[in-house]
């Protein structure tokens, strides 16, 4: 993970004055015999596992060969896409016991993605695990044990990392684009139901066709209900909170772009707002991180912001503000703005001197920002955006999953990258729980006392 450190030789935009400049990547894709096929098992076979399975088939020489959930429905579901043939059933242990199965994708609630997981690689299984790689930190050393004993591949699913946009900007902030970081600006404001995770419940959902026992696992055990299956992400037993769903997804990108470990204190505010429907997790929340400076990049903060009841229609950023200026990063487009320092002393202060001082100080002031490297600074715009036909994050992060266990490769997304993300995001949980500022080593994983 260690790279070199940021540039110091002055930016050139590539191109400036509100331009536009399309991304490519070339893909080494092959021609793979019905024997060279990576036959796949998707193990959560809802929402997500369905997304999956759809960019990890998008990927020549995939094949899925079986599906396994707890809800019939699902089961049926799989069937009715990706055929009559499909190997179902309740029980991963089923799926894994199968030798035709060379990788699995675990899409399954968040409270059982460190269990399977490991089970997969004991098995001799190739892991796409989705994010957030565990539901408690703790957890996170047994699957970067399981996986280095195993040797098999384990990539997390935190898809947007493998985007074009995001390659661009770690290459753009190494250059120096946007000079010293100071502040990471991200949101998720979200304005519908859906988004606030109020997910439908089937008409024919019940104890039979619902396998509700095991879908507990090791969270305390209650009398069956639907809600609590059906929404899991609603409830601390089960889910993450928006800092397992969503802010792990930009500590991804985050710690990949800057190649940083992560923070190390955070602290976090919000609440439960609007959506009191029975869930345990706040819909409003508001966490600020420090990190201290590194080889790759100074002290900055970081502020992370989740809101369920966006009266304005919702949206979402993520702005990495620099020195010399500041980058959006989005799905598909990543933009510079580089601006110059006004050093000019202004009107607004300059009111409380008398005529003569003010003539005085506009002449003697310096044009000298306190940067030198401002002095250099070539000012403009330039939006980098992916091509019409780009397939997308989802199919690359699949790609580079898929290449990996071909070539014996590295996945971009190990379990320990996955822990940093995952650690980085849950002590926003951490903090709001205990009402208390938390401490993260984020070198060895691990939460401070
Ligand atoms: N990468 C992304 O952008 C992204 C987006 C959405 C969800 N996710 C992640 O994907 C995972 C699934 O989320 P979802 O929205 O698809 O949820 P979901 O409820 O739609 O699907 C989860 C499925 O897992 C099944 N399941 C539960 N326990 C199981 C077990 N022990 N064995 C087998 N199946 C089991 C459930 O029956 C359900 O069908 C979560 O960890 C979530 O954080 C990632």
């Amino acid at each position: 993970m260690a790279s070199a450190a940021m540039s110091t030789a002055p930016f050139i935009l590539s191109a400036s004055k509100g331009e536009r400049l399309v991304l490519s990547r070339t893909y080494k894709d092959g021609l793979f015999s019905a024997n060279d096929h990576i036959n796949i098992g998707l193990i959560g076979s809802g929402i997500q596992g369905i997304y999956d399975t759809r960019a990890a088939l998008s990927v020549d020489g995939v094949k899925i060969v079986a599906a396994c959930d707890l809800y019939t429905g699902r089961l049926d579901r799989a069937k009715e896409l990706w055929g009559k043939d499909l190997f179902v059933t309740r029980d991963y242990r089923k799926l894994l016991d199968r030798k035709d199965i060379d990788a699995v994708i675990v899409a399954t609630p968040d409270h059982w993605h460190k269990k399977i997981a490991v089970d997969a690689l004991k098995a001799g299984k190739h892991v796409y695990c989705e994010k957030p790689m565990v539901q408690k930190w703790e957890d996170g050393n047994e699957i970067i044990s399981a996986q280095k004993s195993s040797g098999k591949i384990c990539q997390i699913g935190s898809q947007g990392m493998s985007s074009l946009t995001n390659e661009k900007a770690k290459q753009l902030y190494k250059e120096g684009a946007i000079g010293d970081l100071v502040l990471l600006d991200f949101y998720n404001d979200r304005y519908s139901a859906e988004g606030a995770w109020q997910y439908p419940i089937p008409p024919d959902q019940s104890p039979d066709t619902v396998d509700f026992d095991t879908f507990l696992g090791n969270a305390p055990k209650v009398a069956y209900d639907p809600t609590r299956f059906f929404r899991w992400r609603n409830y601390k037993d089960y889910g993450t909170g928006v800092a397992g769903d969503l802010f792990v997804h930009a500590f991804s990108s985050l710690h990949y772009m800057i190649d940083s470990f992560g923070p190390t204190s955070a602290l976090a505010t919000g609440g439960l707002r609007y959506w009191k429907d029975g869930r345990d997790v706040p819909d409003v929340s508001i966490t600020l991180y420090d990190f201290p400076k590194t080889e790759t990049h100074s002290a900055f903060n970081a502020v992370f912001r989740v809101n369920f009841i966006a009266g304005s229609g919702g949206g979402s950023g993520f702005k990495l503000v620099g020195t010399e200026g500041e980058m959006e990063i989005g799905w598909n487009t990543v933009s510079v703005r580089r601006s110059k320092l006004n050093m000019d002393p202004g009107d607004y202060s300059l009111v409380a001197f008398t005529e003569k001082t003010q003539g005085a100080i506009r002449s003697n002031h310096s044009t000298v920002s306190p940067k030198s490297r401002n002095s250099v600074l070539q000012t403009g715009t330039t939006t980098w955006e992916s091509p019409r036909d780009y397939k997308g994050a989802h199919h690359d992060h699949f790609h580079n999953f898929f290449t990996a266990i071909r070539e014996k490769g590295k996945a971009i997304q190990d379990p320990t990258f996955g822990l940093r993300a995952a650690g980085a995001a849950l002590l926003a949980n951490e903090s709001y729980y205990t009402k208390s500022p938390v401490k993260w080593d984020p070198i060895e994983m691990k939460m401070m006392g």
